[in-house]
């Protein structure tokens, strides 16, 4: 009798991992999904707070890990309040001393942050500047996000070694029409540009993503997870709206 119900719950296993290897293609582990609220009024201040509530309340009752980036002032605010990860939206390749205006690696660290995007599509980067960057968040062992807009650049990102690259065509930005629908290509064709240059950095897609099936598509095209914004910072109930996005995962 406990050999059998032994039996069953191996089976019982062994079934659900394969329905999940064909869903998710050759991506097993659990994704990662990074908010990022730009200058939205709706993820200013006080309301970058409440934002992070919410994904900090979504993450606890799913085991997704979620993460935002709110805009650099309200870091500390975010980080002090809210048990989440952290992200700048922007790093600077500087170290201490005269770079007026800059956003220097130790600041935001010490401020909470554990991680920064490089080179979004709304804060573009030269080459040079996007290694200074990333070479200034492994100095501070902030986790570091490459921001790219097509196959080739993705490929010269993931060969500097960050931990993520994203990819998002600009132009399906704030458009509310997926990446992972509209283009898939891009993505898919990205994870490979990675797989075969630097197979250690994750993959990530964003633009037009707010939705279950948007991500899970993007998870079907092998991605790790997704950089967002305006389809979850914009929607009335910020909380409901990530409850869609993870609710086919
Ligand atoms: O950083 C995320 C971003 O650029 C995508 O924006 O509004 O299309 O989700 P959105």
């Amino acid at each position: 009798m406990v050999f059998h119900a032994f039996f069953f719950f191996i089976s019982f296993h062994f079934i659900f991992f394969f329905i999940s290897f064909f869903r998710r293609g050759f991506f097993l582990g659990s994704p990662f999904i990074l908010l990022n609220y730009k200058t939205y009024l709706q993820g200013t201040g006080h309301s970058a707070v409440e934002i992070a509530k919410a994904c900090r309340a979504v993450s606890e009752e799913s085991g997704i890990e979620i993460a935002v980036a709110p805009q650099l002032p309200d870091i500390y605010r975010v980080a002090s309040e809210v048990e989440l990860p952290v992200f700048s939206q922007h790093l600077d390749g500087v170290g201490a001393g005269s770079f007026t205006g800059h956003v220097f690696g130790k600041c935001i660290k010490d401020a909470g942050a554990v991680g920064t995007l490089i080179n979004h599509s709304e804060r573009r980067l030269t080459l040079a500047e996007i290694e200074a960057s990333l070479k200034a968040a492994k100095e501070f062992g902030l986790r570091a996000v490459i921001c790219t807009n097509n196959v080739p650049t993705t490929a010269a990102a993931a060969a500097l070694g960050p931990d993520y690259v994203a990819i998002e065509p600009p132009e399906l930005i704030g458009s509310g029409i997926p990446v992972s629908k509209a283009d898939p290509e891009v993505v898919s064709g990205s994870v490979e540009a990675v797989a075969k240059i630097n197979p250690g950095v994750k993959v990530l897609c964003g633009a037009g993503i707010s939705k279950g099936e948007d991500l899970r598509a993007a998870l079907d095209l092998g991605s790790q997870g997704v950089l967002l914004a305006s389809g979850i910072v914009k929607a009335a109930d910020p909380r409901a709206a990530l409850e869609d996005l993870i609710s086919l995962i």
